[in-house]
């Protein structure tokens, strides 16, 4: 029998590594699976049952994103003919709007009956946010790859602290994307709530700010918030569900980490940076709210192994 020399052995594992590659950098990336949800609501008026919710979150869009996978969610998206789209944040990678044209053209594509309403998320601001060595929420350099960053947080053993830094306190919006954005029908809630009228009732919708830079201020954004009827709270990430215990609102959307991003044991953890590790994905119920936390539909390191990229199709009923 042939015994296998050192260029087989070399070829088998290229092998190994280009299947095992390809799937999670080429293929599954590209992938969209649209989740169907309903949710009962307690104080649903009847005017509400069976209310349309598109959720979408963590476009990141950047030239690297390729037209076809654009088209699909687009595709998609507009044939469940939704009432209402939110996005839940990081438009961009980075703080680098650096496609404007396809940013405003893809939000523009997308039609609802009642309208898309958005908040930002931790990559949407003047500077990135994100985790720093010590674990505290931080501006991060975004000279530096955000490739040798993925790797370098492989071996990394950091736990998020839930401090601020003094840089991250100071970051403002970002003004480039907010005036791209503004050219599109979607109407961003930073800290505010709206009151939406549909079938002679109304929903609040109420878009917090980003955690990361210590701008998630529930007080503000709630001041607006009519309790007589219910509500659905945007925000990017997940970690906020701690401060809304006193506030009102049946339903919190959320993104932000991706599912996960690369679910395989021992990997989730190291691209899954959360004060609470039990909010990963899915549908969770809280101080008496759903909240749910989707996929997402990009990333700023092209790279998704068990976490297809998402599109949460929800429909409100009313509680018998
Ligand atoms: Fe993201």
């Amino acid at each position: 029998m042939h015994k296998k020399n050192k260029v087989d052995w070399l070829w088998d594992a290229w092998c190994i590594f280009s299947v095992i590659g390809i799937w999670p950098r080429f293929i599954e990336p590209h992938l969209v699976k649209t989740s169907h949800l309903e949710l009962a609501i307690s104080n649903l008026p009847l005017a509400l049952e069976g209310l349309k919710i598109v959720q979408i979150t963590d476009l990141h869009l950047s030239r690297t994103v390729p037209n076809f996978f654009l088209k699909k969610i687009v595709r998609k998206i507009n044939a469940l003919k939704p009432d209402l789209l939110f996005f839940t944040g990081d438009f961009i990678c980075q703080s680098l709007v650096d496609d404007p044209v396809r940013m405003e053209h893809f939000f523009n594509q997308l039609e609802t009956r009642y309208g898309c309403y958005a908040t930002l998320g931790n990559h949407d601001y003047e500077e990135c946010l994100s985790i720093n060595s010590k674990g505290d929420y931080d501006v991060i350099d975004t000279q530096k790859s955000s490739l040798l960053r993925g790797f370098k947080r492989l071996f990394s053993e950091v736990e998020v602290t839930g401090n601020l830094s003094e840089r991250a306190a100071k970051v403002d919006i970002h003004p480039q994307l907010l005036s791209v954005l503004g050219r599109t029908s979607l109407k961003i809630l930073h800290n505010e709530t709206r009151q939406i009228a549909i079938n002679g009732s109304v929903l609040n919708v109420c878009g917090l700010g980003e955690y990361m830079a210590g701008r998630c201020l529930p007080e503000i954004a709630f001041q607006k918030y009519d309790a007589k009827y219910p509500g659905i709270v945007l925000s990017h990430n997940p970690d906020t569900i701690a401060m809304l215990k006193s506030f009102p609102g049946e339903v919190v959307l959320c993104g932000h980490t991706h599912g996960c991003q690369v679910n395989l044991p021992w990997m989730w953890k190291k691209f899954t940076k959360l004060e609470n590790m039990t909010l990963r994905k899915g549908l969770f119920q809280i101080h008496n709210k759903w909240m749910y936390i989707n996929r997402g539909l990009g990333s700023v390191m092209k790279f998704r192994w068990f976490a297809l990229p998402e599109i949460l199709h929800l429909t409100l009923r009313t509680k018998s």
